[in-house]
């Protein structure tokens, strides 16, 4: 097995457990985590892995995000093919033919959130929020957030999240159909993220995979809405009220946008 400096991998009884692990940043994606995401998904095209299952070090956080203080500097041209390169690798994620489960314990913000919405199936600890917060920093969410949350929660609901840029607790993620489960510890959390996996893996491979490949045909003619989510996440990067928002972040404060 490949060693990941982002990433802690175990393979159990068929299962491959992916954590990832950048605690001192809430496990935040930048791109050296995006990149071992990729190798780690390579790895487990091996006939070992039947599952995955998908969390993030420690009691506080899934991921709290792509990484800020690497965005803040991207050209317009940077950003949209940052957006693009995020938006294929969690494509290959959706598109993985194994199941996938992402068990959520603590934040699970913009790209966190992204993250886990291209997993198949979402279970959460009590603890755990949601949200797209990007707008927060002048930005919108930029590795397919716009797309997918759209279709699990509804249109409505998906743009009050990512215009108020509101985090929502688990049981009101659960509510609206973006986690499938809710249990109250971490510990639960894993025995469930088991027991649900091992249920899923009894059943005929070909036909999971099946399943997989037919649901998200349906959502193929999607295509442009991604195109544009990537090329106007490139756009807002132009503005000065992006360099507000990231730097405010940086420098913990509230920023003040002035719409320009
Ligand atoms: N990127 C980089 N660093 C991050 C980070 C992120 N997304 N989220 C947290 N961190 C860092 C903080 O800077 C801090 O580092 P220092 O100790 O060096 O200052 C450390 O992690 C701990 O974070 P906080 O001190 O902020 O912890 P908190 O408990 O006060 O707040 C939080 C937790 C509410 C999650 C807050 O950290 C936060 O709002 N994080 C950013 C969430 C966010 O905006 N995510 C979207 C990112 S943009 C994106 O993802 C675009 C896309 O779609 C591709």
């Amino acid at each position: 097995m490949k060693t990941y400096q982002n990433l802690k991998t175990e393979l159990k009884e068929g299962i491959f457990h992916v954590t990832i692990s950048r605690p001192q940043a809430l496990n935040a994606l930048n791109m050296e985590t995006m990149s071992e995401l990729g190798q780690v998904l390579q790895e487990a095209h091996h006939e070992s892995v039947r599952g995955i299952i998908l969390s993030g070090e420690g009691e506080k956080a899934f991921v709290a995000g792509a990484d800020i203080k690497e965005i803040a500097t991207l050209s317009k041209e940077e950003a949209a093919a940052f957006a693009k390169r995020g938006q294929i690798l969690f494509k290959q994620w959706e598109d993985f033919t194994k199941p996938v489960i992402a068990a959520v314990n603590g934040f699970a913000l913009g790209g966190g959130c992204e993250l886990a919405m291209c997993c198949h199936i979402r279970i959460a600890t009590e603890n755990a929020k949601f949200g797209q917060p990007e707008v927060n920093l002048g930005i919108i969410p930029g590795y397919g957030g716009t797309q997918r949350l759209t279709q699990l929660v509804g249109r409505g609901k998906a743009l009050e999240l990512m215009m108020t840029g509101d985090l929502i607790s688990a049981q009101e993620a659960k509510n609206i159909g973006l986690v499938n489960h809710v249990v109250t510890t971490h510990q639960e959390l894993t025995e469930l993220a088991h027991k649900m996996m091992n249920k899923i893996l009894a059943k005929a491979p070909v036909a999971i995979a099946q399943l997989i490949k037919s649901v998200n045909a349906g959502f193929d003619f999607e295509k442009t809405g991604y195109e544009a989510e990537a090329a106007n996440f490139g756009e807002c990067t132009t503005t000065q009220d992006f360099k507000e928002g990231t730097t405010a972040f940086i420098e913990k404060r509230q920023p003040q946008f002035k719409g320009k």
